[in-house]
């Protein structure tokens, strides 16, 4: 079967083609951080428009690198949600029209379960049950992954999601948007011991966790250092040794939490997905913490880290058995993962 993907949820257009026997055909992507970078987050209303321009082109061009007909397509799956409902409506009207016009099946994924299976696109794919940790722009949740569909919440953050921290402390610091990725490389050339910050609830027998304290703290460390002033406008070397000790601190909390996560759920095998699963210190990090438990690491290939159509196509793929050809869509803005069999 050749499931064509499309994912619109919030900034990035992606589409995909995968196969269930050879795996993945091709997959294509435009992001939208130059679009919003001005506005220093996504702006919805543009989102959407650009992903009405980008799809079509998307799915042709990767329909010619896989050379496939669109006719040899025999299923399409969108991101039905959580995400913006505007930009969810353009790649579920999309599938359901293609899907009607080609008398093929349609199926909406949930956006989070592509996060949480895209480790299983990569050779070495780890065998469920496995624990994952979902850390994104908008979640930082421990999950118990039984199954396809089988999915137990056993931790969340109870403010701020990691990579919110990410972007609101790099806004702080005058860096772009995104943040993550920005503060991941200014953080290459800081000294993370040089200032002190918090481990939020690294301490709490639990799995949850908050992000929000941590960000206060870097702006007051910030603001301390820039006697008042715009942090923004300090020298270089004080941005980078804030944006390593803000770093190291989320790092220290996940791997923490990684650690429990594994002992509470019995499991060996931990999955790490979602943009803030690119960040190569948290990679480092749990690779060696886990070594010591005899617990191994996966992680998608970072392009398959942050949104991407590869995910859906692969999700829709495990989901066939949902997919409708009634071709009457909807989305779902709000949508929590453990409810997927719901909907
Ligand atoms: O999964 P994703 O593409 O979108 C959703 O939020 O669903 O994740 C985006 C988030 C942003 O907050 C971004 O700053 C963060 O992932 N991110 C990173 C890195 N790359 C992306 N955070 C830390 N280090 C990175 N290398
Ligand atoms: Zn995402």
């Amino acid at each position: 079967m050749r499931v064509l993907g499309i994912e619109t949820s919030c900034d990035e257009t992606g589409v995909a083609l995968y196969d269930t026997e050879r795996g993945l055909l091709a997959d294509a992507l435009h992001s939208q951080v130059a679009l919003h970078e001005a506005y220093g987050g996504v702006v919805p209303e543009l989102a959407s428009r650009d992903h009405v321009r980008r799809v079509l082109p998307l799915i042709r061009d990767v329909l010619d690198r896989a050379d496939v007909a669109l006719n040899d397509v025999d299923a399409i799956a969108y991101t039905k949600g959580p995400g913006l409902a505007g930009a969810l409506l353009v790649g579920a009207g999309v599938a359901s029209a293609l899907g009607f016009a080609l008398g093929k099946p349609v199926v909406g994924v949930h956006h989070l379960e592509g996060h949480l299976l895209s480790p299983l696109l990569a050779d070495a794919a780890p065998a469920f049950p496995f624990v994952a940790l979902l850390v994104s722009g908008g979640h930082t949740q421990w999950y118990d992954v039984r199954a396809v569909g089988d999915y137990v919440l056993l931790g969340d953050t109870q403010d701020d999601a990691a990579g919110e921290a990410f972007d609101k402390t790099a806004k702080l610091l005058g860096l772009p948007y995104p943040g993550g990725p920005a503060i991941a490389a200014l953080a290459e050339g800081g000294d993370a011991d040089a200032i002190a910050l918090p481990r939020p609830m690294i301490d709490s027998p639990d799995l949850d966790m908050s992000f929000s304290g941590l960000k206060t703290a870097v702006l007051l460390r910030a603001r301390e250092a820039a006697s008042g002033g715009d942090p923004a406008l300090l020298p270089d070397a004080v941005k980078a040794d804030l944006a390593a000790a803000f770093q190291a601190a989320v790092v220290d909390v996940l791997v923490a939490k990684a650690l429990r996560a594994l002992d509470v759920s019995g499991r060996s095998s931990l999955v790490v997905a979602g943009g803030v699963g690119a960040n190569r210190r948290l990679r480092a990090a749990l690779v060696d913490a886990l070594a010591l438990r005899n617990a191994r690491a996966f992680f998608p290939d970072p392009r398959y880290c942050t949104d991407n159509g590869a995910m859906i196509a692969m999700a829709g793929a495990q989901r066939l058995r949902h997919a409708r050809r009634d071709y009457a869509f909807s989305v779902a803005p709000r949508w929590p993962l453990t409810e997927t069999q719901q909907k």
